[in-house]
């Protein structure tokens, strides 16, 4: 459970600090009914992720794939950022040095208006080509849904696009990795609403705490990532970073 000492504890180490970095799985979007991978209602068609979210699935059925992004954009474009983006988009702008390390895909962090977002994973909302034709840009931007068809086209080349997310077995973009690694030099790692168990975002915790940082881990699952962390936080993302907000503002 989550204790008094427990936020008290998180919000006396916030208030020192000049240098936050918070990394944030599916479970931060949970309280805005976006379905977490591994929870209730992250099935689509009895698929699991690990069966749709690859290359070779998307090479075999494309239509199935962009099927399963449509379903899961339509919900998301239904869905608003809750209490927890929200503080963490105040916090965004209250400290000097802030990084929020996301894997999530659903945009809802920067709809919060959370600044320096690096997005992890990619985005649902942004398409790439899947030749690699080169095309200027090699991503870019598109809500429109639904597609009138699907695969939509590249406008570069007019073969397939894909969604712009990283999908199961495949690299991390380097300058995304190296941007995320720089923020692992922190004053306090606030890790929030992940299972912990996605390589290689369930190492960066552990990666900051070498360096020096203090580790919070927010999870309704006491167990999830706390093998990395100085302080477990059990609840909800909503809940506990709003409690955390009003520890701060009360000080
Ligand atoms: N919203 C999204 O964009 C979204 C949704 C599903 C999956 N994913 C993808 O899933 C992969 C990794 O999985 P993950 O670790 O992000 O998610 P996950 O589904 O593996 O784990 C979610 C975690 O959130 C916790 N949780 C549930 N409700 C919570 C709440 N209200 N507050 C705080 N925590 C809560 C669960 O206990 C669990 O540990 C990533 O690759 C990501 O791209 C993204
Ligand atoms: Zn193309």
């Amino acid at each position: 459970m989550t204790t008094p000492e427990g936020i008290a504890g998180l919000a006396t180490r916030l208030r020192r600090a000049q240098r936050v970095t918070v990394l944030t799985g599916a479970g931060v979007s949970a309280a805005s009914g976006v379905p977490t991978f591994r929870g209730p209602g992250g099935l689509w068609k009895d698929f699991r992720p690990e069966e749709l979210a690859t290359a070779a699935a998307f090479s075999r059925d494309p239509r199935l794939v962009w099927e399963w992004y449509e379903w899961r954009r339509q919900r998301v474009a239904q869905c608003a950022p809750n209490r927890a983006h929200e503080v963490l988009a105040a916090w965004s702008r209250r400290y000097p040095r802030f990084t929020l390390v996301t894997q999530n895909v659903d945009g809802l962090h920067e709809r919060a208006g959370t600044r320096n977002v690096i997005r992890f994973h990619g985005s649902i909302w942004e398409l790439g080509c899947w030749q690699g034709c080169g095309g200027s840009p090699a991503r870019w931007t598109d809500d429109t849904v639904p597609f009138p068809e699907l695969p939509p086209p590249c406008p570069g080349c007019g073969g397939w696009a894909r969604p712009g997310v990283v999908w199961f077995g495949e690299p991390i973009d380097p300058s995304v990795l190296a941007e995320a690694d720089r923020a692992l030099d922190c004053d306090v790692c606030l890790v929030a609403g992940t299972s912990s168990v996605v390589y290689p975002a369930a190492g960066l915790a552990g990666e900051a705490r070498r360096r020096g940082a203090y580790v919070a881990v927010v999870n309704p699952d006491a167990s999830a990532g706390a093998e990395d962390a100085d302080l477990v936080l059990a609840g909800n993302a909503e809940d506990v970073l709003d409690e955390v907000e009003a520890a701060l503002a009360g000080a």
